[in-house]
């Protein structure tokens, strides 16, 4: 039994004081709703240190967007996993689309992250998903394979059993236009065989794959409702505590 993954992406957005007044309106408005969904908020930086704080005792858990993979050392600007573990992060976003596009983060960098979080006891999300081109040119199951497998390298199955995986098709992050119901399960399916084949049927059962662009009140319990979809990376309407509250009572 898989318990769906809410989380919520803010990517550059939310400063201290918008991430502590989102948390207490958050809070207010689940008030146990959130029972049999996992909630996750995943804050910038800046703000995890205030967001552990505000969210002590809620049950939702923290997670960072991105991170480093060495532990300490000669790295301007970046962040190591134990840093994210004191500050109490339970997750780290790996590989999102937008870190793959504007900061070159490649495959071989994501397994890097993922081997080093595993290492300090943070849950990856690795996240994958095709461009609109490569839908068009029909090579989508191609473009999962090579960056699922390029993230899981080396890595054992009781280690692949406890990831995330966030299948984000990057032409419905942020424009409105969400996969089809059928077309995220088929390619969540799809994942789902990958990792069969990279670690045996039994830890691929147990992986949580998100879907994640455009997720939305509206659409979330229809997306949340097909076998292969074990919760929702949200980006946009995880801003708002309105709209990300009725999408995590919609997964329920
Ligand atoms: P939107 O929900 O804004 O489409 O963003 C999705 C996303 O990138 C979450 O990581």
């Amino acid at each position: 039994m898989r318990i769906p993954l809410i989380a919520g992406n803010w990517k550059m957005y939310k400063t201290v004081a918008e991430t502590v007044q989102f948390i207490d309106e958050l809070k207010g408005l689940l008030a146990g709703a959130g029972d049999g969904v996992e909630v996750v908020l995943c804050p910038p930086y800046t703000a995890l240190s205030a967001a552990a704080e505000a969210l002590r005792g809620s049950g939702i858990f923290l997670s960072a967007q991105n991170m480093y993979w060495e532990e300490q050392g000669a790295f301007t600007g970046e962040i190591s996993p134990l840093m994210l573990r004191e500050i109490g992060c339970k997750y780290v976003i790996l590989g999102h689309s937008e870190r793959r596009q504007y900061f070159g983060e490649t495959d071989e960098a994501v397994n890097k992250k993922a081997k080093a979080a595993l290492k300090h006891g943070l849950i990856p999300i690795v996240c994958v998903g095709e461009t609109l081109e490569e839908r068009e040119a029909g090579i989508t199951e191609k473009v999962i394979s090579t960056q699922v497998k390029g993230a899981l390298t080396g890595l054992d199955p009781a280690q692949t059993a406890g990831l995330v995986v966030a299948y984000e098709p990057v032409w419905a992050i942020g424009t409105g236009r969400t996969a089809s119901d059928d077309d995220a399960q088929k390619v969540n399916a799809f994942i789902r065989g990958l990792l069969a084949e990279i670690a045996g049927r039994e830890a691929a059962e147990k992986v949580r794959i998100q879907y994640g662009g455009s997720v939305k009140p509206e659409n979330a319990a229809g997306l949340m409702a097909k076998p292969d979809i074990d919760g929702a990376l949200v980006g946009g309407a995880s801003l708002k505590p309105d709209s990300f509250a009725g999408i995590i009572k919609a997964s329920r």
